[in-house]
């Protein structure tokens, strides 16, 4: 299969079952997404596949095929970090950042789409994202700063 990830095209061989986190942490070495629960429930995983954020556990690596994938390896531009990065490393938007790569992208995939959520777009978008370190009032407090930087820009 050949998939298009952080721009860049990898052809490779995977199961028809082989789910697309294992893919690209094992086959293409993009370790910054996280195995945490392997259910769908934590989204430590979360890649965005044509701009929306997706639970990689979940998604086999072929219903991903050929469709533009971002990773969180992928956000950064010419050395400069995606605003959602830089707001996270502002406002210590972590501890152990073990859940930090899935918060990312879903906050990234949200302001994606929607440069201007309110408070609560910002909260329905990031509530399937689970920080077993309790950061969440820093991670709330870094999207809403990512996404007044992206409103300042719109
Ligand atoms: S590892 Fe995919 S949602 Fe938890
Ligand atoms: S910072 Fe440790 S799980 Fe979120």
């Amino acid at each position: 299969m050949r998939l298009l990830v952080n721009g860049k095209a990898h052809e490779l061989e995977a199961a028809p079952d082989e789910l697309l986190l294992w893919v690209l942490r094992d086959k293409i070495g993009l370790t910054g997404t996280k195995f945490g629960c392997g259910e769908g429930e934590c989204g430590a995983c979360t890649v965005l596949v044509n701009g929306r954020p997706v639970r990689s556990c979940q998604v086999p690596a072929a219903a991903a095929a050929g469709k533009p994938i971002t990773t969180i390896e992928g956000l950064e531009r010419n050395g400069r970090l995606h605003p959602v990065q830089a707001a996270f490393l502002r406002h210590e938007a972590f501890q152990c950042a073990y859940c930090a790569s899935g918060m990312i992208m879903s906050a990234a995939g949200l302001l994606a789409r929607n440069p201007k959520p309110s408070e609560r777009q910002i909260r329905a978008a990031m509530n399937g994202n689970l920080c077993r370190c309790g950061t969440y009032s820093r991670i709330l407090k870094a999207v809403r700063a990512a996404a007044l930087a992206s409103r300042k820009r719109a």
